[in-house]
């Protein structure tokens, strides 16, 4: 069944267009992302039997082009001795791993068995493989099991790639010690036994567990002469927006130890003051957990997250599934304010078969909110627009607004030109009374080029995904509009704001 809702059974409210969902059920972080003869595979973890977490297993989804994804069964189920938990998929070119029938190289799926009181081993977290042969249809569980087991009960969420060193290549995982905010790092010539690298942490927010790592090599500015690494940590909570979020570090990577350079002070932040300064990958409040795809062709660094936050997870509305995924996200890394930074941007799933609904040209804002027709309002919509703030107080767009409470509901995203920063405000969003937490402003601070504010704005029925001043910011929330919130409105405050252009295409 593909995400891209066109059956009215599946077309209920908040299931999104875009964004991947489990047909039914709950969905929490991505996992196995992996590229293989010409289709990528979203595992993810899954209960198979309710909209809560628990059964944790890896559902599986697939595409070929990143945008429309079809369910496929359970790929790792758990049983009575463990829980599937987070991981990552290699394709094992080589068969190291001896798993390969017939010359064709297996699929293996690197996970976290947490096991259960029933388990000789219960209690613990240790890392564990799984096989396909069939282009990941069906798995086998490797009978060696668990093939790393630290005697934690923390250890957890591993990312295996393969490194190329100057003396050979070998696999190398990076999982972590949640809560010791360590990473920690091994190495392997067969996926099934592992020799200890090398901790990273604790270092920069260390508010919550850390949780599924990633490190991968990019260019700086395209240039493959001049790269970085870049290690993402996902912490829960402790993230920039409160609650559930990703972090990331940039360094150097030797085959044996990751070495920051954008650590800002060492050691645990006892007052979060400097939370700010850190690598985010978004400073929204829904994306979590955020990890990339292996084996992509080009050199493309693609990356998901799950569109939720621990904090309420379990209390948003649910039609019988529950969450989903966010856009998928190439990332690269460009220098911009003089420094190298991620910068993101979204797989659009419009680049092929986008309509444009309405547009215009360089205009004056006025003061106040300047409501678009009716032909540019919608709960699946992408926005671009491109402000100068000038002498405004405030610029913005107004989003899914209306409703049938008087017309008060509506998302704001502005941007502030005393403070600089841009927001989202999502507290009077529709249905934000299921949790104490979710009404919510996220802000972040945006630098203006030459004068302008660039945004890109994807909508899709229960989520706002923003991409500032080209893939510089990004912030990511969820939103439980009325049926009939779906005016879009320009925002100025005080004059002097100019429009210089707007596209609303669906
Ligand atoms: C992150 C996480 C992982 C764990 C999984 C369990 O959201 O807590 O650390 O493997 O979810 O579902």
């Amino acid at each position: 069944m593909t995400s891209l809702n066109t059956t009215a059974e599946l077309d209920c409210r908040y299931r999104p267009k875009w964004h991947y969902a489990a047909e039914r059920n709950w969905l929490n972080d991505p996992n196995g992302l992996v590229y293989a003869n010409g289709v990528y595979h979203l595992f993810y973890q899954h209960n198979p039997h309710g909209d809560l977490w628990g059964n944790m297993s890896w559902g599986h989804a697939t595409s070929a082009d990143l945008v429309h994804w079809d369910e496929q069964p359970v790929a790792l189920a758990c049983d009575e001795q463990e829980a599937i938990f987070s991981g990552s998929a290699v394709v094992d070119a080589h068969n190291t791993s001896g798993f390969g029938v017939g010359g064709v190289p297996p699929l293996v799926a690197i996970y976290t068995s947490a096991y259960s009181p029933a388990s000789p081993l219960a209690g613990r977290q240790a890392q564990s493989l799984a096989y396909s042969t069939d282009d990941g249809a069906t798995w086998t569980k490797y009978a060696g099991n668990p093939v790393l087991d630290r005697a934690s009960a923390d250890f957890r969420d591993p990312k295996v790639f393969w490194y190329d060193g100057a003396a050979g290549g070998y696999w190398v995982m990076v999982a972590v010690e949640a809560l010791e905010h360590e990473v920690v790092l091994y190495k392997s010539s067969d996926l099934k036994s592992w020799e200890y690298l090398s901790t990273f942490g604790p270092a920069n927010a260390t508010g919550g567990v850390w949780e599924c790592p990633d490190l991968f090599e990019l260019p700086v500015d395209g240039d493959a002469g001049k790269t970085k690494w870049v290690l993402v940590v996902n912490l829960s909570p402790g993230g920039i927006a409160g609650g559930s979020g990703g972090q990331y570090f940039l360094g150097t990577f030797d085959g044996v130890a990751f070495r920051s350079e954008t650590t800002v002070t060492e050691g645990r932040q006892a007052d979060g003051s400097r939370m700010a300064e850190y690598g985010w990958l978004d400073w929204g409040r829904d994306y979590y957990a955020a990890v990339s795809f292996s084996n992509v062709p080009g050199g493309r660094r693609l990356m998901i997250g799950w569109m939720n936050n621990w904090q309420y997870a379990a209390a948003t509305p649910s039609d019988g599934w529950r969450s989903a995924m966010s856009l998928v996200r190439e990332v690269r890394l460009e220098t911009r304010g003089g420094r190298p930074v991620l910068v993101q941007e979204a797989v659009d799933p419009l680049e092929a078969a986008g309509t444009e609904l309405f547009a215009l040209g360089g205009q004056e804002l006025a003061g106040g909110v300047t409501w678009l027709p009716a032909g540019a309002s919608g709960d699946v919509l992408r926005i671009d627009a491109e402000f100068r703030p000038g002498a405004a107080g405030k610029v913005g767009l107004v989003l899914r607004a209306g409703g049938s409470a008087g017309g008060s509901e509506r998302t704001v995203l502005a941007y502030d030109s005393v403070s600089g920063e841009l927001s989202l405000d999502r507290t009077a969003s529709g249905n934000v009374g299921f949790h104490e937490t979710f009404p919510s402003v996220e802000r972040v601070a945006v630098p203006l080029v030459d004068g302008r504010l660039r945004l890109r704005v994807f909508l899709d029925r229960c989520s706002v995904e923003v991409f500032a001043q080209d893939g510089l910011a990004t912030i990511t929330d969820q939103v439980f509009p009325g049926d009939s919130s779906t005016a879009v409105g320009l925002l100025a405050e005080g004059d002097g704001g100019t429009l210089v252009s707007l596209t609303v295409t669906g």
